[in-house]
């Protein structure tokens, strides 16, 4: 990311929506939200923008993804702490600013539209550069790593949980017989296995075959999945009275786990059968979104990235005693 990419006709994902939802939580004289996800920064700056007494914490496990934010956001330095690190230490993280309590967190999960872009990171089947995928780029495991020294029980599990890859075993397969005679090093070599492990008649329909072989590798190299399931409890616990939460996913996988910690806060979880319910058993939050809202035709018309986007969002109404 450099400023010659600019924001490189970046769109927030459903933008409108995000602040419309977090907006009745950052009301008060001194509110504090997390973006868990900054990447260029779009979301943030709109909601710096539009709340002028906003603090914002941004979290990017990606270093250009905090430089470019930090010029993009330097108009609003005074009030904003930008700090290289995973959401997954997002407690942390809060302690350190000296904000434990926040009013509002974003989470706009996945990989950015530079990393996808700049073919040398190695996230993209549609250019060919060395198998990379490290958000963090001063983290050890690389897709590299993962193609060339896993089992190939361990590979056929990573892409039938984490790419719901139907060939999962096939394609682990044909890896290992490759790398047998030369480590597969590039995303095209790579891309290219996946192709002729994946049967014709398959391969006809659904779009690139690697696409979901390189989603897996992705989330493995990235602990994603990790990373949420730490991060999400830890902003939802964070959350103030009144506070608010939203979620952006772009696979199954992570509205999975997103529905799951918001449904499990937002129920009355009262042993059955008590004649009144106990407090200490009323539900934390409530649901703002009936489901996993969606981007509309028009934002979609505009922003073909924001097409696999489910954006859910919880208040939190009640606080522990
Ligand atoms: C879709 S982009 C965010 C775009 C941003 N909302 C904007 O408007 O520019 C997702 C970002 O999340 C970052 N990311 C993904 N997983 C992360 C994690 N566990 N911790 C911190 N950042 C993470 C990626 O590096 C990427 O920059």
């Amino acid at each position: 990311m450099d400023d010659n990419v600019g924001t490189g006709g970046h769109v927030p994902v459903m933008l409108e929506r995000v602040l419309e939802l977090l907006a009745p939580a950052l009301t008060g004289p001194a509110p504090v939200v997390v973006d868990a996800n900054l990447g260029l920064g779009g979301h943030s700056e709109a909601l710096l923008a539009a709340h002028p007494a906003l603090h914002l914490i941004g979290i990017d496990r990606d270093p250009f993804a905090i430089e470019f934010s930090t010029r993009r956001l330097a108009p609003y330095a005074d009030r904003t702490t930008l700090v290289h690190a995973s959401s997954g230490d997002l407690a942390e993280v809060l302690d350190q600013a000296g904000r434990p309590v926040i009013d509002g967190a974003l989470f706009d999960l996945g990989v950015s539209s530079p990393q996808l872009d700049e073919a040398e990171r190695g996230f993209a089947y549609s250019y060919d550069a060395p198998l990379d995928m490290r958000m963090d780029t001063s983290q050890e495991l690389t897709a590299d790593r993962v193609v060339n020294t896993y089992s190939a029980a361990e590979l056929t599990r990573i892409l039938r949980d984490y790419g719901e890859e139907r060939f999962a075993q096939r394609v682990a397969g044909l890896i290992i017989k490759e790398r047998a005679k030369e480590a597969i090093t590039s995303t095209k070599r790579l891309a290219d296995i996946v192709r002729d492990a994946i049967p014709a008649a398959t391969r006809r329909t659904g779009g690139n075959p690697a696409k979901r072989t390189f989603q897996a590798l992705r989330i493995e190299v990235n602990a994603e999945l990790s990373a949420l399931e730490a991060a999400l409890p830890a902003a939802l616990d964070a959350l103030t009275l009144g506070g608010r939460v939203v979620v952006l996913s772009y696979h199954s996988l992570e509205d999975r786990l997103t529905k799951q910690a918001l449904t499990a806060r937002t129920k009355d979880t009262s042993p059955p059968g008590l004649p009144v319910p106990l407090p200490a058993h009323q539900p934390r939050f409530r649901l703002l979104t009936r489901g996993a809202e969606l981007p509309s035709d028009e934002e979609l018309a505009r922003n073909p990235r924001a097409a696999s986007a489910r954006l859910r969002a919880a208040e939190r109404i009640r606080v522990d005693d």
